[in-house]
């Protein structure tokens, strides 16, 4: 099979190396890609927006499946275009990916169906959302509508915080027409998990348990960011409570989008609160976290493109996925700056070093070559994957190899994966 694959993340990265394993890939394509992706696949100059670009290259390059890894191009409809054109894409059509496209549209179909979420109301003008974020009850929550590359969501503990928040989005317009409209949600509180799914609309297949760390500073501290590192299994709650969120949240959502003509094929991410009252839905992605997918990819022993096959063509049936029992934990790297304004351009030293080390991967995200070496040219970096026979150990093999790794600015959290360690 020939493969294209759409992006240039650590996640991207991660399922290049997943999919070169497979017994049936026999050519990988990465568009953009980056440093890392051009060890298994073949880059190529298109971005993840150019949607037809891909298209028209799909068709001339007879490439038999295409894996998108970012929410944009899903949100922009490359799934739908694929299907026009009769190519085969994994990944929701624009209708489904309007639950990550439009919170909006996701909070609405989740009151509808009787899903468990966090009060809300939406918000078009900015006279009433100011006028209600003054009676509000805190700690509130105010959210863009639209992308905002997981940076328009603002927990706010007083009315001068939220009207500050509502200002930005909605008169400045520091998200663009991602802020035309807002939420304002009642905040909840409890332990937040991620639950992350195949489903082919007729089924749902449950990958292990991972959690990520938001903010950029070690103790949960700082801005969030895309995320800075994550780990696998993450037991922080009990089987009981993850079987809950697949009854109570999963099935009834799936359920819900087949009714309202937003049948969904692909990763379903349910971002989760466990509160005293039981699970509650914070957001729906429609794709791998990134960097969940890279310590899921480190864990799967299945072959995923099969996986990827069923879901398009609705025959997951009970699809069971075969997974290493040993835990794994991946630890960004980021450039200076990040999550604000990223220095970038800088060499990186030490790739090969920690790339040698037992049992780890080092998955690229912002890098490029230049004059053959590669050099820094995003955010995030670099995410360096552990496997170890228990957390600790997978821990201090991630952080063995991060040592290795040098360029001018960066910065990592020392504590991925201690919070299931305390
Ligand atoms: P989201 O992009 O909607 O998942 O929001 C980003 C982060 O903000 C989440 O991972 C939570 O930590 C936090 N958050 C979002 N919504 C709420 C809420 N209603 N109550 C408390 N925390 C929230
Ligand atoms: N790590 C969070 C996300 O990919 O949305």
């Amino acid at each position: 099979m020939r493969i294209l694959l759409v992006g240039s993340g650590g996640r991207e990265h991660a399922l290049a190396w997943k999919m070169a394993q497979s017994p049936r890939v026999t050519k990988i394509y990465a568009a953009p890609g980056n440093a890392g992706i051009a060890r298994q696949a073949e880059c190529v100059d298109i971005t993840p927006e150019n949607i037809e670009g891909l298209a028209d290259f799909a068709a001339r390059e007879k490439i038999d499946l295409t894996v998108v890894g970012p929410e944009a191009p899903l949100c922009k409809g490359i799934v739908n275009l694929f299907s026009e054109r009769k190519l085969r894409a994994f990944g929701p059509t624009r209708e489904a990916a309007q639950i990550e496209g439009s919170k909006i549209t996701c909070k609405e179909l989740l009151r509808r169906h009787g899903i468990p979420t966090a009060g809300f109301r939406a918000f078009a003008d900015v006279r009433a959302a100011t006028a209600f974020a003054r009676l509000g009850q805190y700690p509130l929550v105010v959210k863009a509508d639209g992308l905002a590359a997981g940076k328009g969501v603002v927990l706010c503990s007083e009315p001068a915080e939220a009207e500050a928040a509502i200002e930005q989005m909605m008169v400045k317009r520091a998200f663009g027409a991602a802020g035309e409209r807002i939420l304002i949600e009642e905040y909840l509180g409890g332990v937040e998990a991620s639950v992350i799914a195949f489903t082919d609309s007729r089924s749902i297949a449950i990958l292990e348990t991972v959690q990520d760390h938001k903010r950029v500073y070690d103790g949960d501290r700082g801005p969030n960011t895309g995320g800075m590192g994550a780990y696998s299994p993450a037991p922080i709650v009990s089987d009981r409570e993850y079987e809950r969120v697949e009854r109570e949240i999963l099935v009834p959502m799936v359920h819900a989008l087949n009714k309202e003509q937003r049948r969904f094929h692909g990763i379903l991410y349910a971002g989760i609160m466990f509160t005293k009252s039981g699970p509650k839905v914070l957001e729906f992605n429609v794709r791998f976290g990134d960097p969940e997918c890279q310590v899921l990819m480190m864990r799967m022993k299945s072959d995923v493109v099969p996986l990827m096959l069923a879901t398009i063509e609705e025959r997951l049936g009970d699809g069971v996925i075969e997974w290493d029992p040993r835990p794994a934990v991946c630890v960004v790297i980021a450039s200076g700056g990040y999550p604000g304004h990223a220095e970038v351009g800088y060499e990186i030293k030490g790739l090969d070093e920690a790339s040698a080390m037992p049992n780890t991967m080092v998955f690229h995200a912002g890098t490029q070559m230049k004059r053959d070496a590669p050099i820094t040219s995003g955010g995030r970096v670099i995410g360096v994957t552990a496997r170890g026979k228990d957390h600790r150990a997978a821990q201090a093999a991630a952080y063995a190899a991060v040592k290795l790794i040098r360029f001018t600015g960066m910065h990592y959290r020392t504590d991925i994966g201690s919070r299931l360690l305390k």
